[in-house]
């Protein structure tokens, strides 16, 4: 019965193990998502959070096969995982436990307390910091160091960072050309584009369009935002450089949805490892939107792996962040199904 029936009054007893996946899942509302779609749902129980991809919220001219919508939840995860390693919980991931139910990714299963992780800790502060950052980076080159630590977060995880070098910047550039080409010369993607795209305090989700910055002059264009209509306000000027910017691209060994959810638990883990080291971040997926960019980025990677998505980094500009992208509330995207308490007893007599 469920437990709202009517007639039927039912607590909840919710355990300290339901709570601290809670409050996993609380974190993981700030998790990046392709135009901000945030395609995720928790269902937490006595002992488990187990993450839902939302395929009502899947884009279907950008994303047909639900790549980017998978690699979107692999970041939740990987924000839920961070706050539970950060506050001293033990805990085991199941990818894609339910061959019959394609939407369940994981399954986060509570194992108990151990000692909190002071790396978790460190992202666990990023993750209400981070943004995606469009406007151009300083001028000022990115430390080599830093760049090392973001390639070793992502190789904790099953996936991998390759990142570019100049002699590969012809290659990238090409790519985007032909990205930005095929998905501009298609009025269904511009209209998909368009929708996602929001004027500031407007609605939970889609991209703000204070957070856009224009494209002028890049090594690397970034997704054009303007040809869906969208103005930008971030920065007026054209003569953006962003000649500093390293580009990675987060690389897996297959290309299916359970690398597709590494490879978001990998860019998490790389855009969190940044904000931790105060590099600014903007993830690039329209390289892979389109198949012959995609397979141009595949040459450039020797045909080695799949790659999933790009990250952009630098230097930031300036110490003010960019405009915070809205998130849905709580309640639309968790559901906790913690423990029925035992039904009240009938007054005896
Ligand atoms: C899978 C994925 C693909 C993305 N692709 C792009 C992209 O191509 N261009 C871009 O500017 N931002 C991209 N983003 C960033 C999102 O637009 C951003 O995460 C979202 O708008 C929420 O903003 P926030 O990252 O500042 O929290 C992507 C993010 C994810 C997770």
């Amino acid at each position: 019965m469920p437990a709202n029936a009517p007639g039927r009054t039912t607590t909840f007893r919710i355990g300290p193990a339901a709570q601290e996946l809670t409050r996993a899942a609380l974190a993981a509302v700030h998790a990046p998502s392709i135009l901000n779609t945030q395609p995720w749902h928790w269902r937490i129980t006595h002992d488990a959070a187990l993450l839902y991809a939302d395929p009502r919220r899947r884009l279907p001219i950008l994303d047909p096969t639900g790549r980017l919508l998978t690699v979107s939840c692999g970041t939740a995860l990987h924000h839920a995982c961070v706050t539970l390693a950060a506050d001293g919980t033990d805990f085991e991931v199941e990818p894609m436990p339910d061959d019959g139910d394609p939407d369940l990714l994981a399954v986060v299963r509570y194992r108990g307390v151990t000692g909190p992780s002071a790396r978790a800790q460190r992202l666990r502060h990023a993750i209400p910091v981070r943004r995606s950052d469009r406007r151009p980076f300083a001028a000022r080159p990115v430390p080599q160091e830093a760049i090392d630590r973001l390639c070793r977060a992502a190789q904790r995880t099953d996936a991998r960072l390759q990142m570019t070098w100049s002699h590969d910047l012809a290659d990238l550039a090409v790519a985007a050309g032909q990205a930005n080409d095929a998905l501009l010369g298609d009025p269904r993607y511009r209209a998909e584009l368009a929708s996602w795209i929001r004027r500031p305090g407007e609605g939970h989700d889609g991209v703000p369009v204070d957070t856009l910055a224009p494209q002028g002059v890049r090594p690397v264009p970034i997704r054009d935002f303007t040809a869906a209509g969208a103005g930008t306000n971030v920065v007026t000027r054209v003569d953006v450089s962003d000649r500093e910017a390293r580009y990675g691209i987060v690389v897996t060994d297959g290309d299916g949805p359970h690398d597709w959810l590494t490879a978001g638990v990998a860019l998490s883990a790389v855009l969190l490892t940044a904000t931790a080291e105060h590099l600014a971040t903007s993830p690039m997926s329209d390289l892979m939107e389109n198949e012959v960019a995609r397979r141009t980025l595949r040459r450039m990677l020797g045909g080695v792996g799949y790659p999933a998505i790009g990250v952009r980094i630098g230097m930031p500009a300036t110490t003010m962040a960019p405009p915070r992208a809205p998130r849905r509330p709580a309640a639309e995207v968790i559901e906790v199904v913690a423990d029925e308490a035992d039904p009240p007893q009938p007054p005896e007599g």
